[in-house]
């Protein structure tokens, strides 16, 4: 949770200072303000990549040398961004260059949806483990070594691969393979069990028009389900040559929810798509709160108003009220701020990229007092 936040020099954004809300921060402005810009400020910031551009350097505003983010948390820890041209990436977490990345994305546990979220299990199964991996690294504290150790001996097997070396020296990584590979597998989907569980009460809070259909969770782990992973990998290892990289592994996990035994895209308009998403992303916000006692998570939301009628948007609003969660949620559609009503709650235009903070429209119940 950010109790500060300044950007500058962020692609049409020149200099921004704001004092967020720790509740609902509602991001208003039009087409190529600026909204998305800033939570992608924030991003940056807690996961040291962007969601949009894969170079940093599409980042620095136009004509400019860098481009820098800094907040401080809830708790007055400082973290600052800087990205140069020249000289690259530099992370300071509280006042101390950052060794790894996973150090920051532990300090500021964020996700991001984003506007066409509905697309999320037609998209590539890496998406989906992407969010899996986000929550079991925030309650799992080993996940990030088993990841880490199953990368590099899944670089080096392909690399092994890549050199024509005889099948004894590419099986040499087989070991570390399954180890750190069945661990993943387990942390995963016993991750997955407990999100569902979450998941199903908070898709029919936003949904309840779809409050008699069943879900059912499915979890393919990335090789054959009845052989064991380590011979699977042995007899396996020709296809595995012939393609040039292993094929099949944790690295290759996917997972769906189904609902009434049909894939969301099948089965859900589009606005039930993008609250089923976001229904999952709460979800990981509350399992994080009941297993870790982590409250400090941070939610971007980008374009809300795209694919959710009124009431549906006032529900998404409703509930993350109840969520132990900062949101910072962007719109083109102003009357948005009609919805926030909570002290913790607070709204920013956005135009040619700045940023100012509006005052809430008070409820006038005096009649005697006009705005
Ligand atoms: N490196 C850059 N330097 C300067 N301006 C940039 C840079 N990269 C993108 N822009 C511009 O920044 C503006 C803001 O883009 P952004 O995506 O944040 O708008 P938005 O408010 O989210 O709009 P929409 O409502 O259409 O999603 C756009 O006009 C874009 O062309
Ligand atoms: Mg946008």
């Amino acid at each position: 949770m950010l109790a500060q936040l300044s950007v500058s020099q962020f692609r049409n954004i020149v200099s921004a200072e704001l004092t967020p809300a720790s509740g609902i921060n509602l991001i208003l402005g039009e087409n190529g303000s600026g909204k998305t810009s800033l939570l992608e400020a924030l991003f940056l910031l807690a996961m040291g990549r962007s969601f949009r551009s894969r170079a940093l350097k599409h980042l620095v505003k136009k004509q400019q040398q860098r481009l820098t983010v800094f907040a401080r948390s809830m708790d007055q820890t400082p973290i600052g961004l800087q990205y140069d041209l020249q000289s690259g990436l530099l992370i300071r977490l509280n006042n101390a260059p950052l060794k790894r990345l996973s150090d920051l994305a532990a300090h500021l546990p964020l996700q991001f949806i984003p506007a066409n979220c509905h697309q999320f299990f037609e998209l590539g199964p890496k998406y989906r483990r992407r969010m899996v991996d986000w929550g079991v690294f925030h309650v799992e504290h080993s996940f990030n070594f088993h990841w880490q150790s199953y990368k590099k001996a899944l670089q080096q097997r392909n690399a092994a691969i890549r050199k024509y070396k005889p099948s004894n020296e590419i099986a040499l990584w087989d070991t570390h393979l399954v180890k750190h590979g069945m661990k993943i597998t387990e942390f995963r989907q016993g991750y997955l069990q407990q999100l569902v569980k979450e998941f199903l009460p908070l898709f029919r809070l936003l949904c309840p028009e779809l409050d008699t259909a069943s879900f059912m969770l499915r979890y393919q782990q990335g090789w054959n389900k009845e052989t064991d992973f380590a011979v699977y990998l042995r007899e396996n290892i020709e296809r595995d040559r012939a393609l040039g990289y292993t094929r099949s592994g944790a690295h290759a996990a996917d997972w769906s929810l189904k609902i009434d035994d049909a894939d969301p895209y099948e089965m859900l308009s589009r606005g039930q798509q993008k609250l089923f998403f976001l229904a999952l992303s709460m979800a990981q916000i509350k399992l994080l709160a009941a297993q870790k006692e982590i409250t400090n998570s941070v939610l971007l939301i980008d374009d809300l108003s795209s694919e959710l009628d009124w009431h549906h948007q006032n529900t998404v609003i409703e509930t993350l009220r109840t969520l132990p969660v900062q949101a910072f949620i962007s719109s083109t559609n102003d009357d948005l701020s009609q919805l926030l009503k909570a002290d913790n709650e607070k709204k920013f235009h956005v135009k040619h990229g700045v940023i100012s903070e509006k005052v809430k429209h008070a409820i006038n119940t005096n009649p005697d007092i006009v705005e």
